[in-house]
C-alpha cells in the first residue's frame, strides 16, 4: 500500500491529466485508469485492510476526496466539450454533410475561355458576331470567288440564297472592321457549320476562335507567328512544337496553316494525327488588300492578320481526347473526367 502522501500526489497527477487531455478519447482513459473497474482508486480500496488501523480514517478521507474530485471534473469536462461541440441547439455536428453535385465546365468552354484570357494578356478583346450569317459577311467580303466550291450546297447549309448557318467565325472579321476603325485586335470564338461526315477528328458542328489584327503602323507575318507561339506554349505547355506550312485562303495573302504537335501520342503519331505527330490547329495569314476594299478600310493605309483556330482540336490535344464525338455526347463518364 503507498503512503498518504504518495496517493496525494497520484491525485494531483490525475487531475493534470485530464486537464492535459484534449480529446474524449484521452478523458476516457484518464477515467478508465483512475476509477475503471481495474482502476487505480477501486484497487486502493481493496487494499484499505493493509492500512494500520490508526491511519485507516485518514487514508479514506484522501480516497474519497480523490475520487469526489476526479469526477467532478471529468463531469466539468464533459459538458464544456458539448457546449463546444454544439454551439447551436438541435445541430448535429456529427452527421454527414449534404452532398451536392457539382458539374464540370465542359472542355470547349474551358479552351475558349482560356484562349480569350490568353489573347487578353496580348491586347485582343472579345467581339461576337452571329450564327446566321449573310453571303456577304461569310464568303463575298472574304474575297472568296463567286462559284467557290465551299460555297456549295454540299459544304455549306444555306437558308436561302443570301443567308446561311456559317461556315467560319471570318465572318466577325467583316462585322468588326465595318463598324470600327484601325486599330482593332480582336479575337472571336463561336460556333461553325459545314456539311462535314462525321468521323474522329470532324463534326458539322464545331467551334473556332477568330483572331484579328489590323493597324496602321506595320503588322508583319512574324508579328502573326510569335503571337501564334505565344498562345500554342501559353495553352499547351513550353514544350509543344507549332509548325507553320504555306497555305492558301481567299482572304489572307500569304496565308499559312499551323500544326501543333499531338499530345495525345506525343508526336509519336496516332489516330488524332493521322499518324502524322500533327494536328492542324489553325488557318492565318496576313489580310488580304481585297478584304480590305469591301470594308472601306484603304489598303496602302493598314497592315493586318487574321487567324481561326480549331477550338475541338485544341481541346482533344490538350485533353488528350482521341475523337471529337466525346466532345458532344455528353456522357457523365467522360465530362466527370475534367474535373
Ligand atoms: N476561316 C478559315 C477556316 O475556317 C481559317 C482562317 C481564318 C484562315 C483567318 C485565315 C485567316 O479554315
Amino acid at each position: 500500500m503507498m503512503t498518504l502522501q504518495e496517493l496525494q500526489q497520484e491525485h494531483a497527477s490525475s487531475l493534470a491529466a485530464l486537464e492535459a487531455a484534449t480529446t474524449q478519447e484521452a478523458s476516457d482513459a484518464v477515467r478508465i485508469r483512475y476509477l475503471g473497474r481495474n482502476g487505480l482508486i477501486p484497487a486502493l480500496v481493496k487494499q484499505m485492510k493493509e492500512v494500520p488501523p490508526a491511519d485507516r480514517p485518514a487514508f479514506g478521507k484522501a480516497l474519497g476526496e480523490w475520487r469526489a474530485a476526479l469526477e467532478k471534473a471529468l463531469a466539468a469536462k464533459a459538458e464544456a466539450a458539448q457546449a463546444n461541440a454544439a454551439p447551436v441547439a438541435g445541430f448535429d455536428v456529427t452527421l454527414p454533410g449534404r452532398w451536392r453535385a457539382e458539374g464540370v465546365i465542359h472542355p470547349v468552354s474551358r479552351v475558349i475561355e482560356e484562349a480569350a484570357e490568353i489573347f487578353h494578356r496580348l491586347g485582343f478583346t472579345v467581339a461576337d458576331g452571329p450564327d446566321i450569317e449573310t453571303k456577304f459577311n461569310n464568303f463575298t467580303a472574304l474575297n472568296t470567288a463567286p462559284h467557290h466550291p465551299s460555297m456549295d450546297a454540299s459544304d455549306t447549309f444555306w437558308f436561302d440564297a443570301e443567308t446561311l448557318l456559317r461556315t467560319q467565325t471570318s465572318p466577325v472579321q467583316i462585322r468588326t472592321m465595318l463598324e470600327n476603325q484601325p486599330p482593332v485586335r480582336i479575337v472571336n470564338p463561336g460556333r461553325c457549320y459545314r456539311r462535314d461526315t462525321t468521323d474522329a477528328t470532324h463534326s458539322a458542328n464545331f467551334h473556332q476562335i477568330e483572331g484579328l489584327y489590323v493597324d496602321t503602323r506595320p503588322v508583319s507575318l512574324a508579328d502573326l507567328k510569335s503571337t501564334l507561339g505565344y498562345f500554342a506554349r501559353e495553352m499547351m505547355g513550353p514544350g509543344i512544337g507549332v509548325r507553320f506550312r504555306p497555305h492558301f485562303f481567299p482572304f489572307t495573302e500569304p496565308s499559312v496553316e499551323v500544326d501543333f504537335t499531338c499530345h495525345v501520342c506525343k508526336g509519336k503519331g496516332c489516330r488524332v494525327c493521322k499518324n502524322s505527330g500533327w494536328i492542324e490547329i489553325a488557318g492565318a495569314g496576313m489580310v488580304d488588300p481585297r478584304v480590305y476594299e469591301h470594308v472601306g478600310y484603304d489598303p496602302e493605309k493598314v497592315y493586318g492578320y487574321a487567324f481561326g483556330m480549331g477550338v475541338e482540336r485544341i481541346a482533344m490535344i490538350k485533353y488528350g481526347i482521341p475523337d471529337i464525338r466525346f466532345l458532344y455526347e455528353n456522357d457523365i463518364r467522360f465530362l466527370s473526367q475534367m474535373r
